[in-house]
C-alpha cells in the first residue's frame, strides 16, 4: 500500500472524505440494525458461487451509501459489492463493501461490517468500518493515523507483536470451492508454525483487528478490493504493514502483520504456498 506523505491541504482533504464516509456509513449501519430480523436472514440470491449469498439489506445498504456519497459529491466514482459501478471525474472514487461478513449477517454472528474507503488517483487516501452488531468504528486518513471513532476519537497504534512462532493469525476463506482447498492447505503448513489460526468471517473486521492488537497478523486469498481498501488503511495507519505476493495486496493475495515481524511473517506465508 502506498504511504505518501500528504500536505497539509491533502491531509484536510482526506479527513473530510473520511467525515463524509462515517456519516453514510453510520446511516447504513443503523438501517442494516433496523431491517435485520430476528433469527436468520433469508438470502436474495448467490453471487461467485452458492455459497456466497447477497440479501435485499446489502443492496439497501449499498443503494443508501451511493446515493448520500454522491448526492454529495456528483463527480465521484463509485465502486460497491453489489454492483453499483458509477464512473466519476473527480479523481474520487467511493470503494463500499454494504456488509461485509455476509454469512456472519445471515446467520447472527455479531461480526458484520459496513466498509467505506476512499481513493483518490487510485490510492487509498480514507477508510471507516463499522461492526454493525456492537457499533465499534475505526477510521483512518492517509498521513493522518488509525483511530477508534465510536465514542471519543482515540488513536490506535498496533501494539508490539510477539515472535512469529507466537503469532495469532486471522484467516479466511472464499467462496470458490477450488480456493477454498487450496486455502486449506496453506492453513494446515502454516497451523503448527504460529500460536493459533482464528477465522472469525469478515476481513475487514480483521483488519481492524490487526490495528487494535486483538490479533497480531492476518493472510487471506481472494479478497475483493471492498473488503481490505478501508480496513487495509486503518492497519496500515496503525503502523501494520500490508503487502500482496509480490508488491501491493491485490484479489491473489492480502497479508498484513506489525512492521517489527512483518517480513518474517510474509516469508512464512510465501512458504506456506499461499
Ligand atoms: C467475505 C468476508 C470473509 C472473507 C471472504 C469475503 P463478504 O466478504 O470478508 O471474511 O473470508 O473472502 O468475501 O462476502 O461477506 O462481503
Amino acid at each position: 500500500m502506498t504511504t505518501s506523505a500528504p500536505g497539509a491541504a491533502g491531509l484536510a482533504d482526506h479527513w473530510a472524505l473520511l467525515g463524509l464516509a462515517v456519516e453514510a456509513g453510520r446511516e447504513a449501519a443503523q438501517l442494516v440494525r433496523d431491517r435485520r430480523p430476528h433469527g436468520r436472514v433469508e438470502v436474495a440470491a448467490t453471487k461467485s458461487s452458492d455459497t456466497d449469498p447477497v440479501t435485499e439489506i446489502d443492496r439497501a445498504s449499498e443503494s443508501l451509501i451511493r446515493d448520500r456519497l454522491l448526492t454529495l459529491r456528483p463527480d465521484d466514482g463509485f465502486v460497491g459489492e453489489e454492483d453499483l459501478t458509477v464512473e466519476g471525474t473527480s479523481g474520487v472514487e467511493w470503494v463500499v463493501d454494504p456488509i461485509d461478513g455476509t454469512v456472519n449477517f445471515v446467520y447472527g454472528i455479531p461480526a458484520y461490517a459496513v466498509s467505506i474507503a476512499a481513493r483518490r488517483d487510485g490510492e487509498v487516501v480514507a477508510g471507516f468500518v463499522v461492526n454493525v452488531a456492537d457499533r465499534r468504528e475505526w477510521g483512518a486518513v492517509l498521513g493522518g493515523g488509525a483511530h477508534r471513532l465510536d465514542g471519543t476519537r482515540r488513536p490506535i497504534v498496533a501494539p508490539d507483536p510477539p515472535a512469529v512462532s507466537g503469532l495469532l493469525v486471522a484467516t479466511g476463506f472464499g467462496y470458490d470451492p477450488e480456493v477454498r482447498a487450496a486455502q486449506g492447505r496453506s492453513v494446515a503448513q502454516l497451523l503448527p508454525q504460529v500460536r493459533d489460526i482464528r477465522r472469525m468471517g469478515a476481513a475487514a473486521l480483521d483488519l481492524c483487528a490487526l490495528a487494535d492488537g486483538s490479533v497480531d497478523a492476518y493472510v487471506e486469498r481472494g479478497l475483493a478490493i471492498w473488503d481490505h481498501a478501508a480496513a487495509g488503511l486503518v492497519a496500515t495507519e496503525a503502523g501494520c504493514v500490508l503487502s500482496g505476493l509480490d508488491g501491493s495486496p491485490d484479489q491473489r493475495l492480502v497479508m498484513g502483520a506489525h512492521a517489527a515481524v512483518a517480513e518474517e511473517f510474509f516469508a512464512l506465508v510465501r512458504a506456506c504456498d499461499f
